[in-house]
Order: C-alpha cells, then sequence, then structure tokens
C-alpha cells in the first residue's frame, strides 16, 4: 500500500503550528531570574518548554533530512515507501520546531529586553579568547566577568539565528510547493537555502551540543535546562556580571523571604526589589 505524504495531507498544521506557539506565549507566565538563597533561576518553564521543543524537533530534522539526502549529500533511503516514511517523520518534527521556534519568538517578543541578553557585544573576542585560555591554562590569560550567557554563546547565537530563519522560511515554501504550483526556478533556489541552512543548523547543533552537554563544565547549565536552577556558587564563579547585577537590582531572596516571613540579612534589598517590580535582568 501507498504510504500517505502527511505534508500533503495536513498541509494546515505546519501553518497552525506556528501560531499555536505564539498564542502558548501570550498565555504564559514568565519568570525573571531570581537569587534564592544557594540557587539561582536561571531558565523559567517557558524558556526549557520552547527550548526543548525547539532542540528535539531540530535533532529529529536533522536526522530525517540527512536520511533523505540534501544536494550535496546522497540520500540514504531507497523506495517510494521508506521515503515516504521519513518525509513523514520530517512533517512530525517540523511542527516541533515550528511551535518551538513561534513559542521562543512569542517569548522574545514579549519581554524583547531578553534578546540583548544573547547578543555578542564588544567583548565578544577579548573574552572568548580568556574564556578557553584560562580553562586550558594559558597563563597570560584570565577567566572573564561574563554575563549570563558566555560571548561565546552569544556569538554562536547569531549563526542558530540565522540557520533558523532560512531553514524555516524555505521549509514553509517546500511544504505550499504541495498545495500551490510554484515556479521550477524559485523551488530550485528554496531547495539550496534548505539544504545550506540545514548544513549550518548542523555545524551549530554539534558545536552547542559539544560545549552545552558533553563538556563536564557544561553539566551544572544542562540540569538548569531542566530544572530552572543553577547553584549560586557556580554561578557566581562562571557568570560573575550576572550575579552582580541581579544582586544590584534587588532579585534576591532569602530563605526566610521564600517562606513568607520577614526577610532577615538581605530582607532590604529583596524588599526593595519588589518595590521597585524587579527590574528585568
Ligand atoms: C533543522 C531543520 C531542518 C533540516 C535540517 C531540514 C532538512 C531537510 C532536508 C535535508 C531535506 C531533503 C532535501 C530537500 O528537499 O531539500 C528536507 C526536505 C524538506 N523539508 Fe526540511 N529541514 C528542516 C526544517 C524544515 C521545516 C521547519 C520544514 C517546514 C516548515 C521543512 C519542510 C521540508 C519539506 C516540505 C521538504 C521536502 C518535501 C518534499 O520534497 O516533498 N523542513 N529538509
Ligand atoms: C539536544 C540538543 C540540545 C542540547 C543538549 C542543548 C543544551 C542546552 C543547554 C544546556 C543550554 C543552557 C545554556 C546556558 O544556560 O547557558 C541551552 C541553551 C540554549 N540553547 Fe540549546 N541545546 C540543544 C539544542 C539546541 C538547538 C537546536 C538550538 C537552536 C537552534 C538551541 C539554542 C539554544 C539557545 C538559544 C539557548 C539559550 C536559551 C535561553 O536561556 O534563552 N539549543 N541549550
Amino acid at each position: 500500500m501507498q504510504e500517505t505524504l502527511l505534508f500533503d495531507q495536513f498541509t494546515w498544521l505546519v501553518f497552525a503550528a506556528p501560531f499555536l506557539g505564539l498564542l502558548a506565549a501570550g498565555l504564559s507566565k514568565r519568570q525573571d531570574p531570581v537569587i534564592r538563597g544557594n540557587r539561582v533561576l536561571r531558565h523559567d518553564g517557558p524558556a526549557r518548554v520552547s527550548h526543548w521543543t525547539h532542540a528535539v524537533g531540530t535533532a529529529l530534522l536533522l536526522v530525517s533530512g540527512i536520511i533523505l539526502g540534501t544536494r550535496f549529500t546522497p540520500s540514504f533511503v531507497t523506495g517510494n515507501d521508506a521515503t515516504a516514511t521519513w518525509f513523514n517523520v520530517h512533517f512530525v518534527f517540523a511542527l516541533f520546531f515550528l511551535f518551538g521556534t513561534f513559542y521562543w519568538l512569542g517569548n522574545t517578543i514579549i519581554s524583547r529586553w531578553r534578546f540583548g541578553e544573547h547578543m555578542p557585544t564588544k567583548n565578544a573576542i577579548t573574552y572568548t579568547l580568556n574564556h578557553y585560555g584560562s580553562l586550558l591554562g594559558v597563563r597570560s590569560c584570565t577567566y572573564p566577568k561574563e554575563a549570563k550567557y558566555f560571548e561565546s554563546e552569544r556569538m554562536a547565537f547569531i549563526l542558530a539565528i540565522v540557520a533558523t530563519v532560512a531553514v524555516l522560511v524555505s521549509g514553509l515554501f517546500k511544504v505550499l510547493a504541495h498545495a500551490l504550483a510554484l515556479p521550477e526556478g524559485f523551488m530550485n533556489a528554496m531547495t539550496w537555502v534548505h539544504d545550506i541552512s540545514a548544513a549550518l543548523m548542523l555545524l551549530f547543533f554539534l558545536a552547542h551540543v559539544f560545549f552545552g552537554a558533553v563538556l563536564p563544565v557544561s553539566w551544572k547549565t544542562l540540569k538548569s535546562m531542566f530544572t530552572g536552577y543553577v547553584p549560586l556558587e557556580h554561578a557566581k564563579h562562571e557568570h560573575s556580571a550576572w550575579i552582580e547585577e541581579l544582586e544590584e537590582k534587588g532579585a534576591v531572596e532569602t530563605a526566610t523571604d521564600m517562606t513568607g516571613e520577614a526577610g532577615e540579612a538581605n530582607a532590604p534589598l529583596a524588599a526593595q526589589g519588589r518595590k521597585d517590580g524587579l527590574e528585568h535582568v
């Protein structure tokens, strides 16, 4: 029996997923980073959900895309049914990818200041050289005062954005071509864009997973991508500028604040922070 192509049958779902992502962002309540006792809230629920839906989507889109083959790599699948199965896998995870991306986009539109945290600053090169130089034991390098995201992560973010936008826009045109007759030359260009951006995404993905999940130094932030929290001591060492900023803004809750009683040591700071509406940090 000929396998059905989900891209043909449920084209509308591809266009509904982004709206669902934006709707979820509209309905979500964000929580700003805060020092809570000996932990720091680094990734709130919406950040974790958008990250993991996007990440799972990307991982399986890469797998299915590589199996299907690109303009510059061979296909690892033969026969109509097997090819249709892998296109269907591509379809399902494109929905995860679209939901996650638009959930993140909606969250970022609502709290625009978060976008700035991801963009590299003028210190990008010097901080990155000092960061990794000091980890490798180079004497002349000193560990820099990194903010919430390392300068190296911020540079990689540009690659993630470019690859995501290009693969997404070209992917939407490829889906549209299942419902409408689009010019052949244009679709040829879209396939090149899709395949080149898939290769860029693979590059980002491998580097990101290596620095964000494989290297032992990243395991505490990897855990926070599930639990939300990093230990305060770890954050003070790895992201000292971020912790200083949180303290200056009064985004600090002591153990007594958390039980709802009058605070002790940091209470005036915490109370001040709440009075000011805990400015975003
Ligand atoms: C990390 C993200 C993605 C990667 C790595 C990826 C990779 C690929 C690859 C390698 C192919 C086969 C070669 C080609 O036709 O260009 C392909 C096909 C395709 N992709 Fe993607 N893709 C991704 C995201 C998406 C998204 C988000 C969509 C939908 C919005 C999408 C829709 C399609 C479609 C419709 C096809 C062709 C189906 C057909 O020819 O019938 N892709 N993709
Ligand atoms: C299985 C694959 C992945 C793993 C294991 C992973 C792991 C992580 C970890 C541990 C963090 C926390 C880093 C920190 O707080 O400094 C993170 C953050 C991030 N990752 Fe991934 N990631 C994956 C896939 C992806 C993909 C595919 C993208 C985008 C194309 C991506 C984009 C980001 C971004 C933008 C952040 C910052 C999130 C935020 O806090 O707003 N990740 N990832």
